[in-house]
Formats: C-alpha cells, sequence, structure tokens
C-alpha cells in the first residue's frame, strides 16, 4: 500500500470502517482458532489501524496529533470488541470440556461379587496344618486310580464283599497296567499304599481328598466327597497312639469338648478295626455321638505286602469324612448346600481361615 493510501487510512470514515470491519471478523470468530486469525488480521502489522499508525509519520506535524488519538480510539475499540469476544469463546470452550469430559460417578457399573474361598478346601487346610504341627507330611495321590491300589493292595480281594459294597465308579476294564482296572478312588486309604511302597518308616502322613462312590444326590449323599486319612507306621506305635491322636484331631475339628469313642468294626486293611464317634456337644438336638469315620491298626499283612516287616514295625490308619463335620459345626442340614455352587454359600458361611 502507498504512503498516500495509508494516509488516507487515516480519515475518519476510513478508521470508522477499519472499526466496523475488524468488529465484523472477531465476531465472525466461532471458536479460539479463528478469534487468533481475526486477531491478527485486525490488529496485527498489516491490519488498517496499525498501516494508519504507521502513516502518522508522513503527514504535516500539526495534524499528527489529533491523527494519534484517532488511530488510538479506534484501535482502542477494536481491542474492546475482541477481549468481549474473547470472553465469550474461552467459556464456551471451559463449557464444551465440561460436558465432554464430564464421569458420572453415579452411573451403574456390572458388579463383581465378592469370592471366598471354598468352606471344604478351608475345612481341609486346617485338618492338614493341624497335623503338620505334629510332624506329619501331606500326602497325595489320584483320583482316577488303579484297582489295585484301592482294593487289592488294602486286602480287599476281588472276590471281597467290600468291593462290591463299595459303589465303585469304574473307568476302564484292564487298561491299568498290571492288568488293573481303573476306579475313581472309593477312599483315600490308596494313599497309604502310595506312601508304604515308596517310603521307609517312620512314617507320619496325613492326605486330605476327593473320593467318589455311586450314591445319589440327597440331603446326606453325594457321588463325590471328602476324606481326610491318616497313616502312621514306626516302632512301637499302638491303639493309645490312635487314640490320642484322634482325640486331638476331633478336639480341633468339633470343638474343645470332643471326644472319641471306638466301636468295634471290620476294614480288611487294618486288625483290629473300629469305627469312631465324636461326642459333638454343639448339635442343634443337644449334644449326642456322631459317626465321624473309620479306623484301626494297620495290617500285618498290607504292612509285608508293601515291604515293611510287621515284626519290626506297626501302624496306625484312620479315614474321616470332612463334609459331616463342617455340617455339624456350621449347622448345615443339607449337603447339596456345600456342592451347589452358589457364591453366597462359602461367603455367608465365614469359615475362620
Ligand atoms: N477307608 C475307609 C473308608 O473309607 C476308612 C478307613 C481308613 C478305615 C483307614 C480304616 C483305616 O470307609
Amino acid at each position: 500500500m502507498s504512503t498516500e493510501n495509508e494516509a488516507g487510512l487515516l480519515q475518519p470514515e476510513a478508521l470508522a470502517r477499519a472499526v466496523k470491519d475488524a468488529a465484523a471478523a472477531i465476531e465472525s470468530a466461532a471458536n479460539l482458532g479463528e478469534l487468533a486469525a481475526a486477531k491478527s488480521a485486525t490488529l496485527g502489522d498489516k491490519s488498517p489501524v496499525s498501516l494508519a499508525r504507521r502513516a502518522i509519520g508522513s503527514i504535516p506535524g500539526k495534524e499528527r496529533g489529533e491523527a494519534g488519538r484517532n488511530v488510538n480510539a479506534a484501535r482502542t475499540e477494536i481491542t474492546a470488541v475482541y477481549e468481549a469476544r474473547e470472553e465469550i469463546l474461552r467459556a464456551a470452550e471451559a463449557a464444551r470440556v465440561l460436558r465432554e469430559e464430564t464421569l458420572d460417578v453415579t452411573a451403574r457399573t456390572p458388579r463383581r461379587r465378592q469370592g471366598a474361598r471354598h468352606p471344604i478346601n478351608v475345612q481341609m487346610d486346617r485338618i492338614a496344618d493341624l497335623f503338620v504341627a505334629m510332624g506329619y507330611e501331606i500326602g497325595e495321590g489320584p483320583e482316577v486310580e488303579l484297582e489295585w491300589f484301592n482294593f487289592d493292595a488294602l486286602n480287599i480281594h476281588p472276590d471281597h464283599p467290600a468291593r462290591t459294597m463299595m459303589d465303585t465308579f469304574h473307568i476302564a476294564d484292564g487298561e491299568g497296567g498290571f492288568g488293573s482296572n481303573m476306579v475313581l478312588r472309593t477312599h483315600t486309604s490308596t494313599v497309604q499304599i502310595r506312601t508304604m511302597l515308596t517310603q521307609e518308616p517312620p512314617i507320619y502322613k496325613v492326605a486330605p481328598g476327593r473320593v467318589y462312590r455311586t450314591d445319589e444326590v440327597d440331603a446326606t449323599h453325594a457321588p463325590v466327597f471328602h476324606q481326610t486319612e491318616g497313616l502312621v507306621v514306626d516302632e512301637g506305635i499302638t491303639m493309645a497312639d490312635l487314640k490320642g491322636t484322634l482325640d486331638h484331631f476331633a478336639k480341633s475339628v468339633f470343638g474343645p469338648d470332643a471326644i472319641t469313642r471306638l466301636r468295634p468294626s471290620y476294614f480288611p486293611f487294618t486288625e483290629p478295626s473300629a469305627e469312631v464317634d465324636v461326642w459333638f456337644a454343639a448339635h442343634k438336638d443337644g449334644a449326642r455321638w456322631i459317626e465321624w469315620g473309620g479306623c484301626g491298626m494297620v495290617n500285618p499283612r498290607v504292612l509285608r505286602a508293601c515291604g515293611i516287616d510287621p515284626d519290626v514295625y506297626s501302624g496306625f490308619a484312620f479315614g474321616m469324612g470332612v463334609e459331616r463335620a463342617l455340617m455339624l459345626r456350621h449347622g448345615i442340614t443339607d449337603l447339596r448346600d456345600i456342592i451347589d455352587g452358589d457364591v453366597r454359600f462359602p461367603a455367608g458361611l465365614r469359615v475362620e481361615e
């Protein structure tokens, strides 16, 4: 632009138009980016008011004062429009951010129920802890087991009534090696044999685990349940050791008042054998004897079959039900509550860990 034209910008009408155009440009800025562009066009170095200010030097001295005041007034007016627009656009921007980045802290989210360990597992862990504290080791065996470990090695011969009395799930005929069939173990006594075949006395073993029998599910039966097996083989072990161990075990599971009583019974792998009853003082229908499991002195035939000399060593074994004890202690009347898998059950029972 020529100096002459720039001088033309100093005319009051020209300044008035510059203000009007600038106001229109600033007002039409829809956001802060457009406003920045409008600012540089209306107030920047090449804007009409800046050019007009530069033209002041080229006019006669006596006119400069007024021209300067006019230019400044125009600039002040444009700046005021700019600041007003900027305030509006900043407020709009802040409102947009608030709206778009809002978090609804009252929104419903999918809830996760808090889980809990299953009471059966907690109970078996407590039993294991009790025996570990007495110097026992934890034993394990497979749930799909050779029939030989489940019966033959425990002195339960093929034609022995105990084989048919224990309602067994048969898995496969003759596929277990040694011509042995595969079964789901009907008791944890299999761990006795697995232990004695692989370990020299002294043996102090406890084996909590799952066992299977072909029972229909009802309030007191299930085809899968849990036992805790115990096995001790050492020099000079007597039935008094067995009784003392069971009493200690009973107090831990049923409370300090619990004692045990042995009733003569028969198991092919123990001799003598006994059923174990426990005195349960806190029973909801009054204190009474409760059947808890089986026990006995390890049959010398079984010791011998496992390569242990019965003239040097003797031992005891026991096998206790886990579910029954849990039901009695917590007043559970239906076994199905334990196995249903409803997460409210373990959470609500609050079995102390
Ligand atoms: N295994 C027996 C049962 O399940 C219980 C038992 C274990 C008996 C150990 C004697 C010794 O019925």
